[in-house]
């Protein structure tokens, strides 16, 4: 298995089920995920500079700039874990976030785009179910953790991420489509998109992920 093979985008709606499908992959391949939306979650929680800078458009809905997105992307890839490969969960999200993925010559192996129509996505976001100290995600009615409101990973407390408001997902979702549903057609140009149909659950999307995967 070469390195190149390893470098996975998920590609997708707010509540695709990116980060699921992430987590599964990466215990899989042995290999980092790298999310900006945990990272900057983290940088808020700790109440950093980054964090103060970028809350109000987590907090909006809104993207949050391409210069402070790829400046955190490009030094989390110079880190020797990503050397095999990694997967980008939720990067690139515009256009010129991919041009700049070119030009450092981060060239995916695959780009995996989770396919799910908006009332699914309301759905999937209006049940989620967060543990804010390991990062694990839950659904309450399609992937419940075995004790309600407890994660089955660590014991903590679960919560809702704030972003996860019905009005704030509508604002997301409208981001999506503007700025981000354009690299559907950018990937596909270059070749490297396979779309994943995500109607069914968190396991027969991880399979469709899967069959894509081998048969590449
Ligand atoms: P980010 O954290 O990346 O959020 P997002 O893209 O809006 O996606 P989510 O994390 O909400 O959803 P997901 O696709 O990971 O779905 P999940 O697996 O949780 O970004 C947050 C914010 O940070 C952005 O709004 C922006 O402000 C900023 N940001 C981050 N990256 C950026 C970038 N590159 N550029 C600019 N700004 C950036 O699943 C959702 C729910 O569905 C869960 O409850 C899960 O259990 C359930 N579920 C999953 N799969 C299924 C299934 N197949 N069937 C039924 N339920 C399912
Ligand atoms: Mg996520």
């Amino acid at each position: 298995m070469c390195d190149d093979r390893m470098r996975i985008i998920l590609l997708g709606p707010p509540g695709a089920g990116k980060g699921t499908q992430a987590e599964r992959l990466a215990a899989r391949y042995n290999i980092p995920t790298i999310s900006t939306g945990a990272m900057i979650r983290a940088e808020i929680r700790d109440g950093s500079e980054l964090g103060k800078q970028t809350k109000k458009y987590i907090d909006e809905g809104q993207l949050v700039p391409d210069s402070i997105i790829m400046s955190i992307v490009e030094s989390r890839l110079s880190k020797p874990d990503c050397a095999k490969g990694f997967i980008l969960d939720g990067i690139p999200r515009t256009i010129p976030q991919a041009q700049k993925l070119d030009e450092m010559q981060i060239e995916p192996y695959t780009v995996l785009n989770i396919a799910v129509g908006d009332d699914e996505i309301v759905k999937r976001l209006g049940g989620r179910r967060v543990c804010a100290t390991c990062g694990a995600t839950y659904h309450e009615t399609f992937n419940p953790p075995a004790k309600k409101g407890v994660c089955d990973a660590c014991g903590e407390t679960l919560s809702i991420r704030p972003d996860d408001a019905e009005e704030t997902i509508l604002k997301r979702l409208a981001v999506y489509h503007e700025q981000t549903e354009p690299l559907i057609a950018y990937y596909e140009k270059a070749g490297k998109l396979i779309n994943i149909l995500s109607e069914g659950g968190v396991e027969e999307t991880a399979a469709a992920v899967q069959a894509a995967l081998e048969v590449e």
